[in-house]
This record gives C-alpha cells, sequence and structure tokens, in this order.
C-alpha cells in the first residue's frame, strides 16, 4: 500500500525510487580506489575534494586509497535551494595547501553540465600542478553543456535529481547512504526554509 506524504521526512521515505544502494556505493568506491591507485603508483598526490556534495565518497574513497594523499577542499555552489544550476558556480573557500608542482585528483559528486568542474579546473590549473586529474561519483552526461569528461567515474546515472550519499537537496538528505530520485512533491524549496 502506498502510503502518502504531505510533508518531507527528510528521509528514505521521500525517494521516489533508489538507484544506488549503500553495497553498491561501496563496491564502486573500492574499484575507483584501485583504478586510481593503479594510475598513480606510489606518486604523493593531492586530493581536492569540492565542498558540500563530495564530502562523504571522498572521506570512503580516501580510505580505500592505500597512497599517501594530501587532501584540500574547495567550496563551489550552484544550486542554492533549487533543483536547476544558476551558471556560473561560485567558487570559493581558497585552497590551503600550495598545489604547484603536485598530483592534484580533484573530486567531485557529480559531473551534471559541466560547469562546475570546467570552472574549477581553469581556477586550479593557474596554480601549474604538475598533473591535474578528476574523479566524479555520477555523471549525468545528458545534461552537459560543456565538452568535458572525468577520468574516474563511478557510476552514469539518468536525468534526475538525485539525493543521498552527499549529495543534497536544499542542504538536506546528505547522510542517506544510497543514492536516489526525490519525490517530485519534495522538490520544492519552500519546505525547507523554516527549518521545521
Ligand atoms: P554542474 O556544474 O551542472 O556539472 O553541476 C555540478 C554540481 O551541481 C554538483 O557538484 C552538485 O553539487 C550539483 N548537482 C548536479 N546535479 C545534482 C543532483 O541531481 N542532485 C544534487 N546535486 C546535483
Ligand atoms: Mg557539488
Amino acid at each position: 500500500m502506498k502510503i502518502s506524504q504531505k510533508k518531507p521526512s527528510y528521509g528514505l521515505a521521500d525517494l521516489e525510487s533508489v538507484l544506488l544502494s549503500e553495497t553498491q556505493i561501496s563496491n564502486r568506491v573500492s574499484e575507483l580506489a584501485k583504478e586510481i591507485l593503479s594510475h598513480y603508483g606510489d606518486k604523493d598526490i593531492t586530493i581536492i575534494c569540492v565542498l558540500s556534495g563530495a564530502l562523504v565518497f571522498t572521506s570512503d574513497l580516501i580510505r580505500k586509497l592505500k597512497l599517501p594523499t594530501r587532501l584540500d577542499c574547495l567550496r563551489s555552489d550552484s544550486y542554492g535551494s533549487s533543483t536547476k544550476p544558476d551558471d556560473p558556480p561560485r567558487i570559493s573557500s581558497p585552497l590551503k595547501t600550495d598545489i604547484e608542482n603536485r598530483h592534484v585528483l580533484l573530486v567531485d559528486d557529480i559531473l551534471d553540465t559541466g560547469n562546475t568542474l570546467s570552472e574549477l579546473i581553469k581556477h586550479l590549473s593557474q596554480s601549474k600542478p604538475a598533473s591535474l586529474r578528476t574523479c566524479v561519483l555520477l555523471d549525468k552526461k545528458e545534461r552537459r553543456q560543456v565538452k568535458i569528461q572525468a577520468d574516474h567515474v563511478g557510476f552514469n546515472v539518468p536525468d534526475a535529481f538525485v539525493v543521498g550519499y552527499g549529495l543534497d537537496f536544499a542542504e538536506r538528505y546528505r547522510s542517506l547512504p544510497c543514492i536516489g530520485v526525490l519525490k517530485p512533491e519534495f522538490q520544492k524549496a519552500s519546505y525547507f526554509q523554516c527549518g521545521c
């Protein structure tokens, strides 16, 4: 029996469907770690996590990488409290580490239109890293506006607004262990403004 909800619960009940289970994600993150390891060998790499969406993914990935890594973060804001990106993305929070002559792996949650990743690549390239590669957990190829491909991709996903495992809608749902499609009735910013 389908239980109708009028208000979001901020949990699994707000999902229309689960696209990727916790186990599927965990297995794929282990595979990605192996792919990355085989590319870099024993090089010292600097991982740059794009906050806040890639926080959960990055924390799992770095613990599965058996590599000497440095970790830094950048913040990029493109969606605010809507499910449509306004361009261009805003890059804030300067890096704490110097990446000149360093091997940099930029980690983001999802490659959607491509605006964010391409801006971040331009931004980081100015600091002259020895190499700059990209890793995204999800790739929504259908929505691409900029010609860009990530070097390491976890999963290809269809054109739907997804939440969980770090991905949010209006800062909610990041702590869900799986990734799913948010029910359309809960894709309303007004639900999330009062904090109740
Ligand atoms: P892009 O600039 O359009 O490629 O969007 C990249 C950023 O938008 C990602 O880093 C996410 O933070 C956010 N984003 C894109 N699609 C989704 C989604 O389906 N759910 C949640 N966030 C998304
Ligand atoms: Mg993001």
